[in-house]
């Protein structure tokens, strides 16, 4: 029997009584879907996937996305992107060091949003007593939304806000100890800044959303640039409150899944070289969820 329990904070819950590993009936999917948007943030807990295996799940919702980043991966499953501090015998890392580590929504310099980050922890650091580093912190944005003062969310009803992959990139670049190269101008034209509404309606509950992240977000189109910059930056703040706020602590064999329209998130980078983390990623696009809204 599948269960959904929700934790007792502002975001997230536990799914119980799912191999992910294996095929799973639509009522299963549409169970996953519909908690998704409830809770925003769900753990499996004790999966073992190949990567197959968590494409295979994953893609149930949407799309699958190769990232931009991710391009010229050579192997089977471009599809998934290795998140690892970890390097082989000669050296060469396993994965994307530093993804993640400040606050952003995935894909929100996509055309399409994404619907889902699906991420499945192999490796998990920790400290000397034995308590796991490396969590990934979330904010619930519907919550932001809510708490919005009246007038703002007038003035931001219709408004939209410009995305733009390369002012994350180039913030994580300028990071002492960064081994990220500057964006080619292939990969820029391929993900040119993008407008996406500031305030969005899930495709899935129908709730109001803040779509707008501190990693991404450059300005609310329209606006003199001194008021657009005011606005984000209290939008920036505001998001960010405790109460909106919930940290999850990995265990190896968690899948993640986490709502990438409603929720924020940050890679907490706490651990050290020798402290491994590995994860294997994929991103769900809402390009399936948004041709079929649920909610009337
Ligand atoms: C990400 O932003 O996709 C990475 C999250 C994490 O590694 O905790």
């Amino acid at each position: 029997m599948v269960t959904v329990v929700a934790n007792d904070a502002v975001l997230g819950a536990t799914v119980d009584g799912l191999d992910l590993a294996q095929p799973l009936p639509d009522a299963a999917i549409e169970t996953i879907l519909t908690a998704l948007a409830s809770h925003g943030v769900l753990r499996f807990p004790n999966q073992d996937l190949s990567p197959a295996q968590q494409k295979a799940f994953a893609c149930r919702f949407g799309s699958l996305e190769v990232n931009v980043a991710n391009r010229n991966a050579t192997g089977e499953h471009p599809e998934i992107m290795i998140l690892s501090n970890m390097v082989d015998a000669a050296g060469k890392p396993l994965g994307l060091a530093d993804a993640g580590q400040d606050w952003h929504t995935d894909m929100s310099y996509s055309a399409t949003v994404a619907l889902a980050n699906v991420l499945f922890a192999i490796k998990v650091p920790h400290d000397d007593h034995g308590q796991p580093l490396g969590d990934t912190r979330f904010a619930n944005m519907i919550a932001a939304y809510e708490a919005l003062p009246t007038a703002l969310k007038q003035r931001l009803d219709g408004a939209t806000i410009t995305h733009d992959f390369n002012l994350f990139w180039e913030r994580m670049r300028a990071r002492p100890g960064s081994n990220r190269q500057p964006l080619t101008p292939e990969q820029r034209a391929e993900k040119p800044p993008v407008s996406h509404p500031a305030v969005m309606v899930h495709p899935v509950s129908g709730a109001k959303v803040l779509y707008a992240n501190p990693g991404y977000a450059a300005c609310i189109d329209g606006w003199e640039k001194a008021e657009s910059d005011a606005v984000l930056a209290f939008l920036f703040r505001h998001q960010l409150q405790d109460a909106f706020l919930y940290d999850h602590h990995w265990t190896e064999g968690d899948l993640m899944m986490w709502d990438n329209i409603a929720t924020l998130h940050y890679a907490v980078a706490d651990y050290g070289a020798h402290q491994h983390r590995m994860m294997q990623r994929c991103q769900v696009m809402a390009d399936q969820v948004f041709a079929h809204p649920r909610f009337r």
